[in-house]
């Protein structure tokens, strides 16, 4: 029987990354390359889109040779990527008018408040789900057409192309031929309608943006996004699948009913919950987002990030030199039995959902002569458990107040998910099984999942989630009343925290 295989295109903020995949959601072949990150002034942060196409074209070529199959061995390929990240090129040429101005790029904050202050806070968060913020794309887009020359006056004759960073893949991609989005990418721009799924018009008309450079926006799971340009690969292949990294990791953990929840532990860490076809408003400080979507019907999921989650261990040895390598961390930290009472907040950049406290800044509590360096590892990787738990309770006392049940469980991913100490950790705060799956690559597995269930490869979602199967269940073991008091005690520290003078 000949094998099939899936190939997904993971365009990440740090690097490129292609993986094949056999039917079964087994990883068959990867291959990654670095991406340059390019940083002109302070707060702004800045990415080459040749260097992205580069990097993206050159990895799937060697995964598909590492994978020892050709493109014809292809069934589909799905692409997932960094989200936000804002885009113009030149129809005719392909050249882009400007860097990409990247998600975390803060230049565009003085038009947002300009936004607020104007009273637009309600009509937007109504729309598209999201809170006035420079980290999404539509003031990015706005910059780039008031600070590039001559770019309004093209962007209003139809000579350019907006995307984000999956419609420039896809246009390099389909040699030019296709100008496309997906939902779950679209919904990140603050332009998008999420009820209607169309850009809306009021929106578009607010920030001043011609419509002529908008891309059509489809479901997460079409056939309509294109085929790859025959020499690229060695023969076309259908792009059948496309979603933003979160969405698509939410996709990928099979997390595909209201009130499944993944968390994704990398540089900070990204937890959404599936609300089903309910656009649900969170009253606790999370945003409003499109999960993928398999139809035209709209489906939601509410989301929240901590800025700042692995990035702690860079800290601890880059800033502190407490460790040579981030791996040793585990080792540090397990040498004592608890933090000692020391309790760390890295709110280095200020601190996102649920507490939105741009101004606060790091610190540490509770050091008594007795501290070391090995409590101070200990509470920096509590800290990323302590976040990620202040935000599943912000989400599951939304669930409640929406008629639903607490989240039950956790799905786990990312990079750091492969460190016990923090998975057992985050299951005793919760008081809720972690479960981690035996495929970690759920970001990329998603996007693949996407395009076979598009291409025909899967039947449909329950086909799906009966290939989900866990690695690893963390049951709590703490009392919850310790459990309890150590939250609290973590509440305490992030006061302190917000309280920093600047
Ligand atoms: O919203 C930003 C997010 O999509 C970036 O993800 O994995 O590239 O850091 P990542």
């Amino acid at each position: 029987m000949t094998q099939t295989y899936l190939l997904a295109l993971d365009q990440g903020t740090s690097s490129s990354r292609s993986i094949v995949f056999d039917a079964g959601g087994h990883v068959v072949a990867q291959a990654q390359l670095e991406l340059p990150q390019i940083y002109p002034r302070p707060g702004w942060v800045e990415h080459d889109a040749r260097e992205i196409w580069r990097t993206q074209l050159a990895t799937a070529r060697q995964a598909l040779a590492q994978a020892g199959i050709t493109a014809a061995q292809v069934r589909a390929i799905g692409i997932t990527n960094q989200r936000e990240t804002t885009l113009v090129w030149d129809r005719r040429t392909g050249a882009p008018i400007h860097h990409a101005i990247v998600w975390q790029d803060r230049r565009a904050e003085p038009a947002c408040a300009r936004l607020r202050e104007q009273g637009h806070e309600a009509l937007i968060r109504q729309k598209t789900g999201l809170l006035i913020d420079a980290y999404f794309s539509a003031t990015k887009l706005q910059w780039l057409l008031e600070h590039v020359p001559g770019a309004r006056t093209a962007a209003e004759a139809g000579e350019l192309a907006f995307g984000t960073i999956d419609s420039w893949l896809i246009w390099q991609l389909t040699g030019g031929a296709r100008h496309v989005t997906d939902v779950s990418n679209a919904s990140r721009t603050m332009l998008l309608n999420v009820h209607s799924n169309q850009w809306d018009d009021e929106l578009l008309a607010l920030l001043n943006i011609p419509r002529a450079l908008m891309p059509e926006v489809l479901p997460s799971a079409s056939l309509e996004f294109g085929s790859t340009a025959p020499e690229l690969l060695g023969s076309a292949i259908p792009i059948a699948g496309v979603a933003g990294d979160q969405q698509s990791a939410l996709f990928g953990q099979a997390c595909f009913s209201a009130g499944m929840a993944k968390n994704t532990y990398g540089t900070g860490c990204f937890m959404l919950m599936h609300t089903g076809q309910r656009f649900q408003q969170s009253e606790n400080g999370l945003l409003t987002t499109s999960a993928a979507q398999t139809t035209d019907a709209p489906e939601y999921a509410l989301e929240g990030s901590v800025f700042v989650g692995g990035a702690v261990v860079q800290w601890l040895r880059d800033g502190l030199h407490a460790i040579r390598a981030s791996s040793e961390v585990q080792q540090l930290a397990e040498s004592v039995p608890d933090s000692g009472g020391v309790m760390m907040v890295p709110a280095f950049t200020g601190l996102g959902a649920p507490y939105w406290q741009p101004d606060a800044r790091g610190t540490i509590t509770g050091l008594t002569r007795g501290s070391t360096l090995a409590h101070i590892a200990r509470a920096a990787l509590e800290s990323i458990a302590y976040q990620s738990a202040a935000l599943l309770g912000a989400m599951s006392r939304d669930a409640v107040a929406a008629g639903g049940a607490p989240v039950s469980e956790l799905r786990v991913d990312g990079g750091a998910c492969v460190n016990d100490l923090l998975m057992q950790f985050q299951a005793d705060l919760l008081g809720i099984p972690v479960v981690r799956p035996q495929c970690v690559e759920t970001t990329a597995l998603g996007a693949a999942y996407l395009a076979g269930l598009a291409s025909g490869v899967y039947a449909g979602k329950d086909e799906l989630a009966a290939l989900w199967r866990a690695e690893r269940r963390f049951v709590p073991t703490m009392a919850r009343e310790q459990a309890q008091s150590l939250m609290a005690r973590w509440e305490h520290a992030v006061a302190q925290a917000v309280l920093q003078p600047q």
